[in-house]
């Protein structure tokens, strides 16, 4: 999510660190910052500089013009807020003592050890997780100094639970640069005379092709002549160098075509990031970052949205209705705003919202708002203008959306209606002890299940070539798969230009069974599961009518493909999680549309990522 470069050799570094921030800038920003260690005039040790502030790294360089540290040894990050808003005091670096720490990823106990640190009389100065671990690694370089950074980082990483990439440096030990890694992302590149560190291939790519990936659970030391890496029980581990052979822009997108592809992709790590630190099967619940929801008092849930994150909506509304039986009314914001809603003082507004700028959502919030609701949101962008005119937010972490066509922001914003269904339903007590367990296993389960979907691209680009000539689509579900259907429908519109249009399937008798003929593809969404037999009935009027059919179904079915033309078998989830694995090949299956037919998946035309305006 963040974006990191670290650099030791004989180069002056401040400039190196800023390009490859530059490098990284398609990350998104909302604040950045270095610290080199420089020498002090008139001393001969090194102390660590700090520079860095909010906003884009273009307020960091009008920073440096002022004051620019010089020194050989450094490091820099971009931030991507997850715990703390965006401001000057959560920037990165963090120092405390002689240590400085970059970080990308969520330290899940970091509240536990905040409290512990502020036991032993530590005081912070930032609302970050972060900042903990250079409070861990000074106290552990403080106590045994002999040790070194590389021994004082591994233990105190023993101590932090959840996924990082961070890069230490101290002015205790000037001669090297740590770096260590837990489900986050970090590349080593191999210089002579000097090394790197970086979050992503493209912030090193200028200086040298020759990389090492670091692995989970591993830590390096960089001196200017070399690198040793160990695991976190302290045993030497060999890894051998490889070239890389991306071009710049091939490295942004992590070698992918295109970020949509990549985004897709990352969709079982951007989940387990939206449920890291807030589900527990001991407990049998799910937690809110704060937000309490008393089913007792809450009469109704208004959801309110646009576009990916209005079919979102549409899903949680058979969510928390299901799993804990509170009402749930779901609209459109841009038609909310205008109706003059019903809503006031006892009443609660869920707003989703991807970028939280989206102008009609921003709207409809400040309406409930003016008019005495509670006013809450799911959003992915940290403080943004959404979430701050919230009483409360929960933060999806998916990190930063870069393709026009939302993917990863859909499936976390249901991982997140799923957390809230699942704290309603302990609460309301409708959902058992037990049930919430299992539920909350297979939540856990899911990020593998969407790779093993992810896996079953070349079928669908089969799929996509074969049917990529047709001029009109239509999408059929039940359930919480009408949603999906809506989802699928507005993928492949947005993106290949093909009209398409989603129905829920027991509407198409109403209507839209008149366009249907041997010309016209029907994409169905038909899980095993609630409302699978009738949808199967449906699928029957289809055939009738010599419709070409695209099956979603559960790997096992026996029946589906006697009926359907094609069909995309995915792994079982139970009924509340499968629309996160349904909507995985229907993303799929638009792109690999829109990329037969050249369009310019990123930026389709006359659309744009965030919709400030009416
Ligand atoms: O940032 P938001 O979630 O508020 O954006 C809402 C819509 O503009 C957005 O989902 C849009 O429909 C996407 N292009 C869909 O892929």
């Amino acid at each position: 999510m963040c974006g990191i470069v670290g650099y030791i050799g004989e180069r002056e570094c401040t400039p190196i660190l800023i390009e490859g921030l530059r490098r990284l800038e398609y990350r998104g920003y909302d604040s950045a910052g270095i610290a080199v260690l420089e020498s002090a005039a008139g001393e001969s040790s090194l102390l660590t500089r700090v520079v860095r502030c909010r906003g884009k790294l273009a307020n960091l360089e009008a920073l440096l013009t002022e004051a620019r540290p010089t020194g050989r040894v450094g490091m820099g990050h971009t931030r991507w807020a997850t715990h703390g808003r965006p401001s000057d005091e959560n920037a990165h670096p963090h120092k405390h003592g002689s240590v400085s720490v970059v970080h990308n990823g969520i330290i899940e106990n970091y509240l536990a050890l905040r409290a512990e640190l502020a036991g032993r009389g530590h005081r912070f100065s930032s609302e970050t997780d972060t900042e903990i671990v250079a409070h861990l690694i000074d106290e552990e370089l403080k106590a045994q100094p002999q040790v070194g950074l590389r021994e004082a980082t591994r233990r105190a990483l023993g101590k932090v639970q959840g996924a990082y990439a961070i890069v230490v440096l101290s002015d205790r030990t000037p001669d090297v640069l740590v770096t260590a890694k837990n489900a986050s992302p970090l590349v080593l590149g191999l210089g002579e005379g000097e090394n790197f560190v970086a979050s992503d291939v493209p912030a090193i790519l200028p200086h040298t092709k020759r990389v090492m990936f670091l692995e989970e659970g591993e830590i390096a030391e960089l001196r200017r002549d070399g690198i040793q890496v160990i695991d976190l029980a302290g045993r030497p581990v060999r890894r051998e160098p490889r070239l890389i052979e991306w071009s710049a822009v091939m490295a942004e997108k992590a070698g992918f075509k295109h970020f949509m592809l990549k985004e897709i992709h990352e969709q079982g790590r951007a989940v387990t990031d939206t449920l890291r630190g807030r589900v527990s099967i001991e407990q049998a619940d799910a937690l809110l970052d704060g937000i309490e929801l008393d089913p007792q008092t809450l009469k109704k849930l208004t959801l309110i949205a646009c576009g990916t994150s209005y079919h979102a909506g549409l899903v949680g509304k058979f969510l928390i209705e299901q799993i804990a039986r509170v009402p749930v009314e779901v609209d459109l914001a841009s038609e909310y705003r205008y109706r003059d809603p019903i809503i006031g003082p006892g009443d609660t507004l869920l707003a989703i919202s991807q970028s939280g700028e989206t102008a009609d959502t921003l709207a409809a919030v400040k309406e409930a708002k003016a008019k005495g609701a509670q006013v809450l949101c799911i959003a992915n962008v940290v403080d943004s203008s959404i979430p701050r005119a919230c009483h409360h937010a929960l933060y999806t972490h998916a990190g930063p959306e870069i393709g026009v066509a939302s993917t990863k922001a859909f499936t976390t914003q249901l991982a997140a209606l799923v957390l809230i269904a699942i704290h309603l339903g302990r609460r309301s007590g409708t959902l058992s002890s037990n049930a919430a367990a299992e539920l909350i296993r297979e939540f856990m389960a899911l990020p593998q299940k969407m790779a093993d979907i992810i896996g079953l691209a070349p079928q669908i680009q089969v799929i996509a070539r074969r049917y990529g000539h047709a001029r009109d689509f239509l999408f059929l579900g039940r359930g919480t798969q009408y949603p999906i259907a809506l989802e699928g429908a507005l993928k492949l519109k947005e993106i290949s230009y093909i009209h398409a249009e989603g129905y829920a399937a027991g509407e198409m008798k109403h209507g839209p069974i008149a366009l249907i003929d041997a010309e016209m593809p029907v994409v169905v969404v038909v899980p095993k599961g609630p409302g699978y037999e009738k949808v199967m009935s449906n699928l029957t009027e289809v055939k009738a009518r010599e419709g070409k059919i695209i099956a979603v179904a559960t790997r096992g079915d026996q029946d589906i493909g006697a009926i359907a033309d094609e069909v995309i078998l995915i792994p079982e989830a139970p009924a509340p999680l499968a629309p996160l694995l349904t909507v995985v090949p229907l993303q799929l299956l638009a792109y690999h549309i829109a990329d037969f037919k050249g369009t310019d998946i990123d930026q389709p035309r006359n659309l744009a990522k965030s919709v400030t305006v009416e």
